[in-house]
């Protein structure tokens, strides 16, 4: 399942009217086996799952589940991730906390491809984001993994935090994702009153997350 998952948000889960078709299709068929061209294939009870989990990529249906997306130099904008994941959690919401440092793009988009809202946190780097945030943020657009979605901006700064936020923002848009008009962002390392501010944004991703999430 975790292929066929992985398989879908990378290839197929941007094109629910195909998905659809097809369902429709094999509604009309006693299915004994799926063979795919390529991946998995699927037999006997497997197939009712199976088939349950394409109809929710197919309608969109996320389920209430926060992706938080982040890269980091010195641990800052980590901390931070970590507290927000805290306040998802404090909602009884789900939450995936991604280090893009250690994550392949696939990972995200199997990741982000059933999470209801997103964060993505940068500290400023040569007035921009991280590289891996920028990339991450693009192939979830090329995928329209964003699109409709509710997410935060965050991250540390060292002296001017501002083309980093605009940048994100401008990628954000082009993704036609909801960017929460709060930008977290402070200077160096977080303190207390960072932390509390990121946890009470993972709050509000959270109740977002159980709002529109299936
Ligand atoms: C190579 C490099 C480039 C940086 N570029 C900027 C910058 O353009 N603007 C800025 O305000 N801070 C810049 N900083 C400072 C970092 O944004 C700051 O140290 C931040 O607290 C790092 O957050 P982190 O702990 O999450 O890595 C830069 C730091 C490094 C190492």
């Amino acid at each position: 399942m975790h292929l066929m998952k992985e398989y879908n948000a990378n290839i197929l889960g941007h094109l629910p009217v195909l998905l659809k078709n097809a369902l429709a299709q094999a509604s009309k068929l006693d299915i004994k086996y799926i063979l795919t061209a390529h991946g998995v294939g699927w037999r006997g009870e497997t197939i009712a799952p199976l088939l349950e989990e394409y109809s929710r990529f197919a309608n969109q249906n996320y389920r209430k589940k926060v992706t938080i997306m982040f890269d980091s130099m010195y641990g800052s904008t980590a901390r931070a991730a970590i507290a927000m994941s805290e306040g998802v959690k404090s909602t009884g919401a789900m939450v995936e906390v991604v280090d893009l440092k250690a994550c392949s793009l696939t990972a995200v988009a199997l990741h982000m491809y059933d999470s209801a809202c997103f964060a993505f946190g940068s500290p400023a780097l040569n007035s921009t984001m991280m590289p891996l945030v920028e990339s991450a943020i693009g192939y979830c657009r090329g995928l329209k993994l964003l699109a409709g979605k509710t997410g935060v901006i965050f991250g540390a700064y060292g002296w001017a935090g501002a083309p980093t936020i605009n940048d994100m923002t401008e990628a954000l848009k082009k993704c036609n994702a909801n960017v929460d008009e709060v930008k977290l962002q402070w200077k160096l390392q977080v303190n207390d009153e960072v932390l509390a501010k990121s946890y009470e944004q993972g709050v509000k991703l959270g109740m977002k997350a159980l709002e529109v999430g299936k």
